[in-house]
């Protein structure tokens, strides 16, 4: 794998991103290690310039630059998607992020997981909006211009395709929808 090199103005960033990764993870042995090694780390590094070009309208070197990121990482993140600060992609082997998605500062996102369009939308917001604090489980499929809640949970393998509350935990095909206080107490659940 290739180290990357940022520019000045997103170094600071970068090293913010690789300290916060290796807090979370607890397989992590250094921020260097994160910094140099970590695909999810890569590819939200590569997302900020290419956000950066698809904002300037220069959308073909944008998507030029997250299909590389995706052939190197396995992480396809459409540079039009709106991400947060200290996004965790964990592992990140199959994970899509769609051009109208916005993932919230801190949401960790597993290997596989899908925040796409249903295919059939034809408002301009098509994909999910995460909330902060989110996390969102191994190949998780969710589609459509639904919201997650803040600290909301989606479990491994789960299908959502309607919004979830904060501090909910969404699990199954389709998604059962498990309600939670904010100490995490179990206060009902209904299935969607
Ligand atoms: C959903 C998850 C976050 C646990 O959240 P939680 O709020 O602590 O939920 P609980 O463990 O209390 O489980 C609540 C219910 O959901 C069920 N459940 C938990 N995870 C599930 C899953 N992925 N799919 C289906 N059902 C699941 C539990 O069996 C329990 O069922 P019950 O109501 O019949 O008792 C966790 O199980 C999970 O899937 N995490 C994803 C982690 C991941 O992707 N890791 C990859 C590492 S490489």
């Amino acid at each position: 794998m290739d180290k990357r090199k940022y520019p000045a103005e997103l170094e600071e960033k970068a090293i913010s991103l690789a300290k916060f990764i290796y807090k979370k993870d607890p397989a992590a042995t250094s921020w260097q290690e994160v910094y140099d090694l970590y695909p999810g780390f890569k590819a939200v590094m590569d997302h900020h310039e290419a956000h950066r070009l698809y904002q300037a309208g220069e959308l073909y070197e944008a998507r030029k630059l997250s299909e590389l990121s995706r052939k190197e990482t396995g992480i396809e993140i459409h540079p039009g998607a709106q991400l947060g600060e200290d996004i965790f992609i964990d592992h990140g082997m199959g994970v899509v992020i769609g051009e109208t998605a916005i993932v919230g500062d801190r949401v960790k996102i597993y290997h596989g997981v899908t925040l796409g369009g249903t295919g059939s939308e034809k408002g301009l917001k098509r994909h999910p909006s995460i909330h902060p604090d989110a996390e969102i489980g191994a190949n998780a499929t969710l589609l459509g211009n639904i919201t997650v809640g803040h600290h909301a949970k989606v479990g491994a393998g789960a299908v959502v395709l309607h919004d979830v509350p904060p501090y909910a935990t969404a699990v199954g095909v389709p998604a059962r929808i498990i309600l939670h206080d904010k100490n995490w107490n179990r206060i009902g659940e209904y299935q969607i």
